[in-house]
């Protein structure tokens, strides 16, 4: 079990997605889900703030990641491929929106469980580390400046063909960043045994040689406790 959280854009979905594929492990994009369960309650006409009802139709949700071409899976949800939907910035906000209700955590927990088969999972998140796989052989935080995370959100967006604003960009990344990091359920926040690597200015390549790297390194891949005092590895690529 390897988790991979960090903040928005920062380059985890495809460094996860590639890392999973060359392991030939499982992939779990979570912030998928939160996106997903934000845009099935909006077309139900629930208000995302209504966290019980939003948690409710978790149940109702038939998901499909589909193995793509390139470094993200097509994404069908009863059926219906929403790829585009779930990828568009506004579900990545809404998504957050829920993602503060403790009542939504609890019902989409054991859905993010249940992607845990052999031979392994790579899961990308915000609280993979701290939460959902707390036993994670391998946790690895990654960050890197809000302005270079814009510029990636920028291109990822362009090659989707989603049209989008630097300035804007920017300003919702910073937006989520203090939404995610100061909710109080589930906050993003590396875990104390997580490796957290400043990613700004290196390409995906890297950064993914990187955590292979600490997969077979002699001692980097067993699990590490924080002793009280001590600071989290941090380590630019
Ligand atoms: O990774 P992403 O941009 O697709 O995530 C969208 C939002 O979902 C993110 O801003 C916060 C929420 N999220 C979360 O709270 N916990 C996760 N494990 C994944 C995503």
């Amino acid at each position: 079990m390897i988790a991979i959280d960090g903040p928005s854009a920062a380059g985890k979905g495809t460094v996860a997605h590639a890392l999973a594929r060359k392991l030939r492990w499982h992939f779990l994009d979570s912030g998928a889900l939160y996106r997903i369960l934000a845009l099935a309650a909006l077309q139900r006409g629930i208000p995302l703030q209504q966290g019980s009802q939003v948690a409710a139709l978790v149940p109702d949700l038939d998901i499909r990641f589909d193995p793509g071409d390139d470094d993200r899976d097509r994404i069908w949800v009863n059926g219906q491929d929403l790829t585009t939907a779930v990828r568009a910035e506004t579900a990545g906000r809404q998504a957050s929106q829920i993602a503060a209700d403790p009542a939504v955590r609890a019902a989409l927990l054991q859905r993010q469980r249940a992607f845990r088969q052999a031979p392994g999972l790579v899961a990308d998140g915000r609280d993979m580390g701290t939460v959902v796989f707390p036993d994670a052989c391998l946790k690895v935080f990654l960050d890197a400046s809000p302005e270079e995370r814009a510029r990636r959100r920028h291109r990822q967006l362009r090659m989707a063909g989603i049209e989008a604003k630097m300035p804007a960009l920017c300003e919702e990344i910073r937006e989520r960043d203090v939404r995610d990091r100061n909710r109080p359920h589930s906050p993003l926040v590396a875990a104390p045994d997580a490796v957290v690597l400043d990613t700004t200015g290196f390409p995906a390549d890297t950064v993914l040689s990187r955590i292979e790297a600490l997969l077979t390194g002699p001692t980097d891949r067993l699990p590490r406790k924080a002793a009280s005092g001590e600071t989290d590895r941090k380590d630019s690529v």
